[in-house]
């Protein structure tokens, strides 16, 4: 017999929220997990309101803490198996340390936290309480992101030297916080954005891909937080200059003021022996750049192994569940493999087994925290004269 669906409770969700949607459509993706209940809206009354109008059944609640409460008394197989956390990242740390310690695995929203101090007592609770906990970076759920991190870090393009990761959008280079979008309004808040706004959205995506691909960690950086629209108080383009802890160098940067760029996610990875590129708006295939050697494209579903320059590609990886070439794949498929990744760690822990959370399928708690370490030395960075600084 198939097993029971694991049940997800929404911490955020209702009136015009965005990112909740196409988490809901990942959730549901594969038929093993459902959304049945949620704490919507920090009014309790709108909150219950919501739940009433959602367009399938789901129980409401007039807020997260009751939710966490009452489901968390609930025997396993009636409880939600995880809460889905997708509001402004100031009210992500409560509701997951009341997750935490109710043992109920939590799928929280990017950035972790507002500040380092924040995330290190999230990773101590992690720690303490063994719960799965994954930040949703949404990015390495293609199978493209998979993909290239096989191939950097089984040295396929030898010492790395040089990356370059870059997340550009052009949504903020006007007045769009005085405009009623709401997720304008709170991104350009210092007390519910914390102390960067283009860095901590989207520098931290950046990162977090580079890191994912490569294996390297940003030892020390020197940054540039600049506000380019009047009146703004936070970032709105965000620079920092990386060295790797394998003595290679690179950039870590992001824009929101870039006209034109809608969600242009990059990574580039120079190596020794090659340059892989890889685009998430373009998520269907990796570049290959070989000397002497005609440009590879590598498109996710027709990947040959030992063609020459692949080798040792992971069963489970050619055989992650996908669709044919050309049937693309995109960003809600990336969010379902995501929550897939997270399925089967939640189901171990209901099952009271070992489970891994080790960050090679999805952004796990100290992937958290290293985003919040790395906005910290950046903000540290910027205002001391924009010099070098390590991070913590
Ligand atoms: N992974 C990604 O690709 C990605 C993309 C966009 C946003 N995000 C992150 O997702 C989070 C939400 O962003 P968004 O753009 O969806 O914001 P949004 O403004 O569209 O939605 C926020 C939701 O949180 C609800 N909310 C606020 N306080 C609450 C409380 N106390 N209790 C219950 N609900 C509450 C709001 O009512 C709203 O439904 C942010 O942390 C953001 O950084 C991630």
């Amino acid at each position: 017999m198939s097993q029971r669906p694991l049940n997800v409770g929404l911490i955020g969700g209702g009136g015009g929220a965005f990112i909740v949607n196409p988490h809901q459509r990942g959730i549901h993706s594969d038929g093993t997990r459902r959304v049945t209940c949620g704490a919507l809206h920090p009014d309790p009354q709108k909150a219950m309101q919501f739940a009433a109008e959602w367009p399938y059944p789901m129980q409401g609640y007039s807020s997260y803490s009751e939710m966490i409460e009452q489901e968390s008394r609930k025997p396993v197989g009636e409880r939600i198996d995880y809460a889905l956390i997708v509001t402004p990242n100031n009210v992500h740390f409560d509701p997951a340390m009341k997750c935490i310690r109710a043992g109920i695995p939590v799928f929280c929203e990017k950035p972790l936290t507002v500040s380092l101090s924040e995330a290190d007592q999230l990773v101590e609770a992690v720690e303490k309480y063994k719960v799965p906990f994954a930040v949703s970076h949404t990015y390495l759920g293609h199978w493209t992101s998979l993909f290239a991190r096989h191939i950097v870090r089984s040295g396929l393009l030898g010492e790395i030297r040089w990356v370059d990761a870059c997340y550009h959008q052009g949504w903020l280079a006007g007045r769009t916080e005085d405009q009623g979008v709401q997720q304008a309004e709170w991104r350009t808040d210092p007390k519910q954005a914390g102390g960067s706004c283009c860095g901590g959205d989207i520098g931290t995506h950046a990162l977090m891909q580079m890191r994912f691909v490569t294996g390297l960690e940003v030892t020390e950086l020197c940054a540039y937080l600049e506000t380019f629209v009047p009146g703004r108080r936070l970032d709105d383009h965000f620079t920092t200059y990386v060295k790797l802890n394998n003595g290679g160098r690179g950039l870590v940067r992001a824009s929101q003021i870039a006209h034109g760029h809608k969600n242009d996610l990059r990574l580039e990875v120079n190596g020794t022996l090659g340059t892989l590129y890889w685009v998430q708006e373009e998520p269907e295939w990796v570049r290959i750049f070989l000397p002497g050697q005609p440009d590879r494209v590598y498109w996710r579903a027709v990947v040959q192994p030992n063609d020459g320059f692949l080798k040792d590609i992971p069963e489970w990886l050619l055989k992650e569940p996908t669709i044919p070439s050309g049937h693309p794949e995109a960003f809600h498929d990336a969010f379902g493999r995501l929550h897939r990744f997270f399925e089967a760690d939640v189901r171990a822990y209901n099952e009271g087994k070992p489970f891994a959370a080790d960050g090679s399928r999805y952004a796990n708690i100290v992937d958290g925290r290293t985003g919040m370490a790395f906005i910290a030395a950046a903000i540290e960075s910027s205002h001391s004269g924009n010099s070098w600084v390590p991070m913590k």
